[in-house]
């Protein structure tokens, strides 16, 4: 597969989506497997969006957050529900857009390098799998823009994996 990486921000968001969501089809057509799918669209994102420098997964096992397939340094493992952005999000069951991560009382830093943050919870069957998180070291990174394309995103893994075979809670 081809990715070429998109434009930063603007009027380039919505076909930079577009494209992400037409290349992330074409790998979720043909397999159901949680931890392939998630690791090839942490890295379809990581390659697609600029200015990035961590993008990807915490799962909901054994009643908290854990790490999943991601691309970017090693991050923090496990999250309690409710802390941190991740958290915050995944309790909320909704996106959270921080533009400045230093004026998020509860942030939790994996990176020094990280200055705004974007996290999607991921809902199956109306349940809670876990989150998509995405990183950047530029300061509103993130915009409604992103939240929305993130959203399908998080949308089309949700569906497109069979979590009963990752110990996702409540599969
Ligand atoms: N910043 C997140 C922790 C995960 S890392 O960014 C990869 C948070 O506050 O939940």
């Amino acid at each position: 597969m081809s990715i070429t990486p998109q434009p930063t921000s603007g009027a380039g968001k919505p076909e930079t989506y577009a494209t992400i969501v037409a290349q992330l089809g074409g790998l979720l057509a043909s397999e159901r497997d949680p931890w392939a799918n998630s690791a090839n669209a942490a890295a379809l994102l990581f390659a697609s969006l600029p200015g990035l420098n961590w993008a990807g997964f915490y799962f909901l096992r054994g009643g908290e957050l854990v790490v999943g397939p991601f691309q970017g340094k090693p991050a923090c493992i496990r999250i309690a529900l409710g802390r941190g952005v991740c958290g915050a999000a995944a309790a909320a069951r909704r996106t959270l857009l921080v533009p400045d991560v230093h004026a998020f009382a509860d942030h939790i830093a994996c990176d020094v390098a990280s200055n705004s943050e974007v996290v999607v919870p991921i809902v199956a069957a109306d349940r809670l799998v876990g989150v998509l998180d995405l990183d950047s070291p530029v300061l509103a990174r993130f915009d409604e823009a992103d939240a929305r394309g993130l959203e399908r995103v998080a949308g089309m893994i949700a569906a497109g994996c069979d979590w009963r075979l990752a110990g996702i809670d409540n599969f």
